[in-house]
């Protein structure tokens, strides 16, 4: 069975290397088989390969990848909620292989004429920017938030989930081009970051009240979204795609009482119960069959070229999210 497998850490697209490895074998009483049809390349799979990615570096050799679609080939004894041929997201971690073998339970069929494409990138981004949203301060409709890096994945989901919940968001971005494609995707605002961003933010949303704030650059990026919030408000830090700490000066922290907290859906994946996680998806999947959700895709590459994606997801620049299929092409 083919698989990707990284066994130093290093460059992405020189230490990312296609394997093969055992097959599962058959189903035992209570499991799947899941074949994989296609997965995204996060930015955390790419810090991830270079060894920066968690609190520890995992164990060599690994199989990268946390999400991904695929369809159940066979099921075990006692397994009646899913048949084969049904559609599943991949169990993770390890998503870059061709087949796995899964507990039944932490499956469930996803709806069907989705597109996988969206699928795909439905475990990640959307809960992440589902549960910032409503986790640490909850505004109120009317209300604004605030996010950079507002053009990746994420960003795209918490633009809408915040139109579809009745708040205002602010967008900013690196790259002037993004600001009229961002206002056409649904931003209220979109601005360019800089070091006066919070006097352009509040010349966008006058009086509004701008409570939270979702950080995915770190480094002085942070302390400019801490600058555009309200006194009290809070910061939600999730990325460091600026490979630099957050910084918030004591004039925010102390004098305003504005908030740094952080975010890992991983870490809520490990403290929620299994069904609550499964209603999460069911409530994202319809959003996605609906075309609330929707993230771009700029290429898919076959799984015999994963070099090359994973050096396409590593650069900069790009109008969407780089896939990997496993169909043949
Ligand atoms: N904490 C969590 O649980 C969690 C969950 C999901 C994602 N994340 C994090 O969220 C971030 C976004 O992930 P994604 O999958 O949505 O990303 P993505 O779709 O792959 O897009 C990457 C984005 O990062 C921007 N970017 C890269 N380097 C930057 C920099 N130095 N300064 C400003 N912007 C920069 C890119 O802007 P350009 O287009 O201008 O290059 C692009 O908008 C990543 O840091 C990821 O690790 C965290």
């Amino acid at each position: 069975m083919l698989a990707a497998q990284v066994s130093a850490f290093g460059r992405p697209d020189e230490v990312i290397e296609l394997v093969e490895q055992p097959d599962p074998g058959d189903p035992g009483p209570g499991e799947a088989i899941v074949d994989a049809e296609l997965f995204p390349i996060n930015p955390a799979d790419v810090l991830n390969l270079e060894g920066h990615y968690g609190a520890v570096p995992p164990k060599l050799p690994i199989t990268p990848g946390s999400e991904g679609v695929g369809r159940v080939a066979a099921v075990g004894a006692g397994v009646s909620h899913l048949k084969v041929g049904d559609r599943v997201l991949l169990p993770g971690p390890g998503t870059w292989r061709a087949r796995v073998k899964a507990q039944a339970l932490t499956l469930f069929a996803l709806p069907p004429h989705v597109d996988p494409r969206q699928l795909a990138m439905l475990r990640v981004n959307p809960p992440t920017a589902y549960l910032m949203l409503r986790d640490f301060v909850a505004p109120r409709p009317g209300q604004w938030v605030i996010q950079n890096a507002a053009n990746s994945g994420v960003g795209h989901c918490l633009i809408r989930l915040a139109r579809e919940a009745g708040l205002k968001s602010v967008n900013v971005v690196r790259r002037p081009e993004l600001v009229a494609p961002l206002r056409a995707f649904g931003a209220d605002a979109a601005l360019v970051d800089g070091p006066d961003l919070d006097q352009r933010v509040r010349a966008e949303i006058g009086a509004g009240a701008l409570p939270l704030a979702i950080d995915a650059v770190g480094g002085g990026a942070t302390q400019r979204l801490a600058r555009c919030v309200d006194d009290g408000g809070t910061v939600v830090n999730y990325g460091v795609l600026s490979g630099e700490a957050c910084r918030v000066d004591a004039r925010e922290t102390i004098f305003r009482d504005v908030s740094l907290r952080g975010f890992w859906l991983r870490r809520w994946f490990m403290q929620t119960p299994p069904e609550r996680i499964a209603a999460l998806f069911r409530e994202l999947a319809a959003k996605l069959a609906d075309g609330t959700l929707a993230v771009d895709v700029e290429a898919i590459y076959p799984i015999r070229r994963i070099k090359e994606a994973v050096a396409h997801a590593a650069r900069g620049g790009r109008a969407g999210k780089i896939l990997v299929s496993f169909a043949e092409g």
